[in-house]
C-alpha cells in the first residue's frame, strides 16, 4: 500500500500558537505532517512561508497543506498565486466541508486570530475527510487550473 503523505504545516509569528495546538490534534490523531516553520515568535513575512509550502505540494512530497497567519489572508493571497494550488481561508465548519467538496482546496489557510483552537480543528478535520465531489465541479476546477496558464511563474 502506498505510504500516506504527510499533511504540509507553516505560519507566520501570528499563526505560531495555532499551528501548534494544530500539531498536538494532529499527534493525537496519528496525522503525519511536516513543519516548515516558523518556530519561533519573531517577525517573519508569511509569503515566504506560503511559498515553502507551496513548493512541497507541487513536488508531490505533500498532498495538501495548512497556512497559518493572523487572518489567514495573507497566506491565503500568498498561495493562491502558485500553480495547481487551490487555497481557501475558513473559519467555519460549512465553508470547510464545502471548499473540499466543490472546489477540491489543497491548501486550508486558517487565521489564529479569527479561531480558536477548537474550531480550528474541526475545520482541520473536515478538511483531512471530506473528499472532493467531482461530477459538475471538475470542470470548474478544470477552469480554475487553466487560469494558471495565464499567469507569470
Ligand atoms: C502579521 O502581523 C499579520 O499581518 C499576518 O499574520 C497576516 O494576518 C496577514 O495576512
Amino acid at each position: 500500500m502506498e505510504k500516506k503523505k504527510p499533511l504540509a504545516l507553516a505560519c507566520d509569528h501570528a499563526g505560531l500558537p495555532l499551528k501548534e495546538e494544530l500539531k498536538k490534534h494532529l499527534d493525537a490523531l496519528g496525522e503525519p505532517y511536516v513543519d516548515l516553520g516558523t518556530n519561533d515568535r519573531a517577525s517573519v513575512d508569511y509569503p515566504e512561508y506560503a511559498h515553502k509550502l507551496c513548493l512541497e505540494i507541487s513536488s508531490g512530497r505533500c498532498a495538501r497543506g495548512v497556512l497559518v497567519c493572523g487572518t489567514g489572508v495573507g497566506m491565503c493571497m500568498a498561495a493562491n498565486k502558485h500553480k495547481g494550488i487551490r487555497a481557501a481561508v475558513v473559519s467555519d465548519t460549512f465553508s470547510a466541508r464545502m471548499t473540499r467538496m466543490h472546489n477540491d482546496a489543497n491548501v486550508l489557510c486558517l487565521g489564529a486570530r479569527v479561531v480558536g483552537a477548537g474550531l480550528a480543528a474541526d475545520i482541520l478535520d473536515l478538511f483531512l475527510n471530506t473528499a472532493y465531489e467531482g461530477g459538475r465541479h471538475q470542470r470548474r476546477v478544470d477552469l480554475l487550473n487553466a487560469l494558471d496558464e495565464n499567469k507569470k511563474p
